[in-house]
């Protein structure tokens, strides 16, 4: 008997580690909800994913609006369900030192990161346990295991999630959940830092500057994909991923 096809909803589909995890899992034969915000960036993903083993179904989707949570778990339950979520959206706001950081950046990030994550879990939560085998992902950050210089908002949002992935594992796996964090480093995908640096093209550009090797989005999708391909019975609690020339956050090698 062949198994019945994996199901999963990505959300952060539409750039960066989220599309490359989404991408990969088409690829590995799996369904996949792809869902966040830019319908114009779910359709060109779909239209790459035409020829893959599996299938992408893009839902336009607000992690931050309960209605619009509401509307994709419609869309998922009435195209068969899933079986494992992969809470990527999310990102960061400012680097500016606490004296200076503006709350509204603060808020952004806990709105996206943590409560977003939240809000799609809740939403999922029956659905995966009468699954009975369901796997949950939730990519956070080695910024949510140290703090650093700059990054008080973005660390408070991810040391957020990480709190709530920990503790999510300790209550669901008596419903069979097994629930998975992938703590990555410096990752260069094309808008993350953009964003953070608000737009500044050099300021982006110097967080990666002379750093020869940085992880790219198909790296940590790589090993998102990777960890939820694992039998069952398999559950990886906690992946710190760095690049080599990254020992620590505190130590970042640039020479190239
Ligand atoms: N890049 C890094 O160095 C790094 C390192 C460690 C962890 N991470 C984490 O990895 C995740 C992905 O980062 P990335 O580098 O791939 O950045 P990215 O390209 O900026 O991706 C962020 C994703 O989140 C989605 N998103 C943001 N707000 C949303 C909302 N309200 N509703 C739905 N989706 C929303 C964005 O889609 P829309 O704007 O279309 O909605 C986008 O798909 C984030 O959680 C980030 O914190 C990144």
């Amino acid at each position: 008997m062949t198994s019945p096809q994996p199901s999963a909803l990505v959300t952060g589909a539409t750039s960066g580690i989220g599309r490359a995890t989404a991408y990969q899992l088409v690829s590995d034969g799996w369904q996949v909800f792809a869902a966040s915000r830019r319908t114009e960036n779910l359709d060109s993903l779909n239209q790459e994913c035409e020829e893959l083993p599996g299938k992408l179904i893009p839902v336009a989707t607000d992690v931050t609006d309960e209605a619009s949570i509401d509307a994709l778990y419609d869309t998922v339950d009435a195209q068969g369900g899933i079986d494992t979520l992969l809470n990527i959206a999310g990102g960061a706001m400012g680097s500016e030192p606490i004296a200076d950081t503006d709350i509204a950046d603060w808020e952004w990030m806990i709105e996206t990161n943590v409560l977003g994550s939240l809000r799609v879990i809740q939403k999922f939560l029956p659905m995966l346990r009468k699954h009975g085998a369901g796997t949950i992902l939730n990519l956070t950050s080695t910024a949510g295991i140290v703090a650093y210089e700059g990054g008080a908002g973005y660390n408070a949002a991810k040391f957020g999630q990480h709190a709530l992935t920990g503790a999510l594992r300790l209550e669901e796996a008596e419903h069979n959940i097994r629930v998975i964090e992938v703590l990555p480093g410096l990752v260069k995908t094309e808008e993350f830092a953009l964003k953070r640096m608000r737009g500044d093209e050099a300021k982006a550009a110097d967080v990666y500057a002379g750093v020869s090797k940085p992880l790219t989005a198909e790296d940590v999708a790589d090993v998102c994909a990777y960890a939820v391909n694992l039998p069952h019975h398999i559950n990886l609690d906690q992946i710190v991923m760095r690049p080599v020339k990254q020992a620590a956050q505190h130590k970042l090698i640039r020479d190239a």
